[in-house]
């Protein structure tokens, strides 16, 4: 049987399939679960101007937000190899938003989850001392 995390692989594999990446050709996919069992997906969406482009990340998050989902548990991205593609600096921030230090990160190419390449790390280990809501509290 799909484990959780081979069902979101197989929905950032989907995601990818509908990236607009004219300008690079480098499609990203991206697929989070949430606390309550949700499902998001997004790819990246280039634009001919080339600085509006976005990623993969961002779409899935936007699409949580949209359904007032918030606390991101697992995601998982899929981008072309041979070299794997870790979240950019934004997107690790952009996730960093709405993960805890736990919230896990698996980031894969098209071969499979199971590809020795694949990088799983934490939201801890992937923006350590990171910035986050929590510093915008007033005391
Ligand atoms: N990209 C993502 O979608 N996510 C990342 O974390 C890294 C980069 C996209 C942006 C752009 O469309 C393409 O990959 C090449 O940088």
């Amino acid at each position: 049987m799909e484990s959780e995390t081979e069902q979101l692989y197989r929905v950032a594999v989907d995601a990818q399939g509908n990236a607009h990446c004219p300008y690079s050709k480098y499609p990203v996919g991206a697929a989070l679960r949430t606390a309550s069992g949700a499902v998001f997906s997004g790819c990246n969406v280039e634009n001919a101007a080339y600085p509006l482009g976005s990623c993969a990340e961002a779409g899935a998050i936007a699409a949580m937000v949209l359904a007032g989902e918030r606390d991101i548990v697992e995601l998982v991205t899929v981008t072309n190899g041979p070299l794997v593609g870790t979240p950019c600096g934004g997107c690790r921030q952009r996730i960093r938003e709405f993960a805890a230090p736990t919230t896990v990160v698996h980031s894969a190419i098209g071969t499979g989850l199971a590809d020795p390449g694949t990088i799983t790390m934490t939201m801890a280990d992937l923006l350590p001392e990171s910035f986050g809501p929590q510093n915008l509290t007033n005391p």
